[in-house]
């Protein structure tokens, strides 16, 4: 799927408007939209990034990082997902990166979603659900959320064995096992547990546009 991923990168790169400060999510689909950018470098004045991870990657490219406190209001704003319905709402947070892709995400006119084909589902929730939460809320967290859904959330590890921290210094639960049939209601459920920093769902702010790699690409 790497080269639908690229398509759609490449594609992205018609939304980026000369001159402008450009948001930039995280993952391998916005890998191949950094490597694009880095070709017209010269022609945008920089890059705000959501994770240390796209920061590395826009200076590899000569790309300057900005302070979104500096930048104001966005033009656009380019990411990938984990997960696409037919409405362009997004799970999102594979790559832990989820609470600054929301802040960007926010701070954006337009929201450019960049997925392959894989990522499109009638209905959220196959991906299991990422939930950024302040590491002493973990277990009260999760107990919260198995008895307010139907899910089951799993505290991401990494390969030595502990938790995964974030960007942000959190932990991260994944919820299994959910069918997202009102997925702004559970956003705006999942919000309000105390402990919870950012859940993995853009519904309320779905993506505006949504490029599915192939040949040629399909916009959505
Ligand atoms: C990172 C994300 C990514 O956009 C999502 O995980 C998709 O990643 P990839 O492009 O590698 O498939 O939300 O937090």
């Amino acid at each position: 799927m790497s080269e639908a991923k690229r398509q759609a990168a490449e594609k992205a790169i018609e939304y980026v408007k000369d001159g402008s400060v450009i948001g930039v999510g995280t993952g391998s689909t916005v890998a191949y939209f950094i490597d694009a950018l880095g070709r017209i470098g010269d022609r945008i004045k920089g890059a705000i990034s959501s994770s240390e991870q796209s920061t590395r990657l826009l200076r590899e490219r000569g790309i300057e990082v900005v302070d979104l406190n500096a930048a104001g209001p966005l033009a656009l704003y380019v990411d990938g997902a984990d997960e696409c319905d037919p409405q362009r709402r997004l799970i999102k947070g594979g790559g832990a990166a989820l609470t600054r892709e929301k802040i960007i995400a926010e701070a954006s006119t337009q929201f450019v979603c960049i997925i392959d084909a894989s990522k499109q589902v009638d209905v959220l929730g196959r991906f299991p659900l990422p939930v950024e939460v302040i590491p002493m809320a973990r277990s009260l967290v999760a107990r919260e959320i198995i008895a307010m859904t139907a899910g089951q959330p799993v505290w991401r590890q990494v390969d030595d064995g502990k938790g995964l921290v974030t960007d942000n210094g959190n932990y991260i639960l994944d919820v299994h096992g959910l069918a997202i049939t009102d997925p702004v209601a559970l956003e705006r459920t999942l919000n309000q547990i105390p402990g919870v920093v950012s859940v993995g769902l853009f519904a309320r702010r779905p993506a505006d546009v949504v490029i599915v790699g192939g040949q040629p690409p399909q916009v959505i």
